[in-house]
């Protein structure tokens, strides 16, 4: 009878176990899981009182991390010294009785009443002492029957387990964060030389000073307008810092030459076709710079350079740089043509749609300049390189009706 009665009971705390086992990989934070854990021991073996103690190695102490059924125990802690947890025996189930001889337990006397302690189980993972099970008197004032005291011993194997990967985790988030910074500043060192490089670039140029910086900072403004990801507005950034990085290699004469001859015009168209062959064999994170860049000249009627490609063969990226770049072009001095205001640049802009620039993004590049006018953006990204001889209120009007036309 007995041994039937002890098989049923086994099949339950076996089936008790399971459920604690989905406790503790279920998605529940740690918190709940750890509550759910003590709460299944303590169903299983109906004991009234227990708790589950955290060891904080930085103050030798056992802290209360969660109990069930103990009144005014907040703040317990038991003091535990290395020479203590050298002779604690691994996840065993210790009676207060066995306990009694010890010095941990003489040390702690006060604490162990408080929680009304009968049986104590340390918790470890191979050498790493994680807390403690305080466990209270059962409701059948019996000792463990072995198969009970194995069952006790999986669950505090568990529990333990739980504890190791909490640590573990938070270990990991703070390795984490430490990455996170070195990765950071890695790419703030990645953006400097990129933008060194484009000063170079520029640096051949008088007339185009910054020019690459802008037309990065234009490309930026109309991605985001466009909602594109922070991993691709940063690409088509790197892009627009390096779109004319085939310059490098051309005369600087000829870039700076007022009337220029078809020989010196065909040099100059070079350029972009240039810019990829450099940019392509570098492993960038972000796979479309190289196509951004080569097709920075195109035109969506296929009248640009140096494939010819069409409106629906050219990426997003590639019609914003060149929209980028083209209005830098035509809001800057330089030695072929004369500077426009804002407002003719936009007019300009809005005639050119269908033939030179795309329409969807043409209008990204309306309404932000427009939300950035109206001070409605955080960090504007045109504006501030823009001479500001302009009358806001006319170019909002402006930009109001060219958008409301694109809407149609
Ligand atoms: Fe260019
Ligand atoms: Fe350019």
């Amino acid at each position: 009878m007995q041994k039937n009665w002890d098989l049923k009971r086994l099949i339950f705390n076996i089936s008790s176990l399971v459920h604690l086992g989905q406790e503790v990989t279920s998605s529940k934070g740690f918190n709940e899981k750890i509550k759910g854990a003590l709460y299944v021991v303590t169903g299983i073996f109906s004991i009234p009182r227990a708790a589950l103690l955290i060891y904080n190695s930085r103050l030798h102490s056992l802290d209360l991390l969660t109990s069930k059924g103990l009144k005014g125990i907040d703040g317990t802690i038991l003091r535990i010294e290395h020479r203590h947890i050298k002779v604690l025996k691994k996840n065993e189930i210790y009676s207060i009785k066995e306990l009694q001889n010890n010095p941990f337990y003489k040390q702690n006397e006060t604490a162990f009443k408080t929680l009304q302690t009968r049986t104590f189980i340390p918790l470890f993972v191979k050498e790493e002492f994680l807390g403690a099970l305080s466990l209270g008197r059962r409701l059948s004032r019996t000792s463990y029957l072995q198969s009970e005291a194995d069952t006790l011993r999986a669950i505090a194997n568990q529990i333990s387990t739980t504890l190791h990967n909490s640590n573990l985790f938070k270990r990991l988030a703070r390795k984490a964060t430490e990455n996170k910074k070195l990765y950071e500043n890695m790419r703030h060192i990645y953006h400097n030389t990129v933008q060194a490089f484009a000063a170079a670039i520029d640096a051949k140029d008088v007339y185009t000073k910054n020019h690459s910086n802008r037309v990065a900072k234009i490309s930026v403004a109309i991605a985001r307008e466009l909602s594109w990801k922070d991993k691709d507005v940063e690409g088509i950034y790197i892009a627009g810092l390096l779109h004319d990085i085939g310059k490098i290699v051309l005369d600087r004469v000829v870039i700076r030459s007022k009337n220029l001859t078809n020989a010196e015009m065909d040099e100059i168209r070079k350029h972009p076709k240039i810019s990829y062959d450099i940019i392509s064999k570098i492993k960038f994170p972000w796979k479309d710079i190289s196509d951004f860049v080569r097709h920075h000249h195109e035109r969506i009627d296929g009248k640009g350079y140096p494939d010819s490609l069409r409106d629906k063969e050219l990426s997003d990226g590639a019609k914003i740089i060149a929209l980028a770049d083209a209005f830098d072009a035509m809001t800057t001095e330089r030695p072929y043509q004369k500077k426009r205001t804002l407002n003719e640049a936009l007019i300009e802009i809005k005639e050119c749609l269908g033939t030179q620039f795309d329409g969807n993004i043409s209008k990204a590049f309306f309404k932000t300049i427009q939300k950035e006018i109206k001070g409605e953006l955080k960090d504007p990204q045109v504006l501030p390189y823009l001479d500001k001889d302009f009358d806001p209120s006319i170019i909002i009007m402006l930009l109001e009706g060219i958008i409301a036309e694109l809407s149609a």
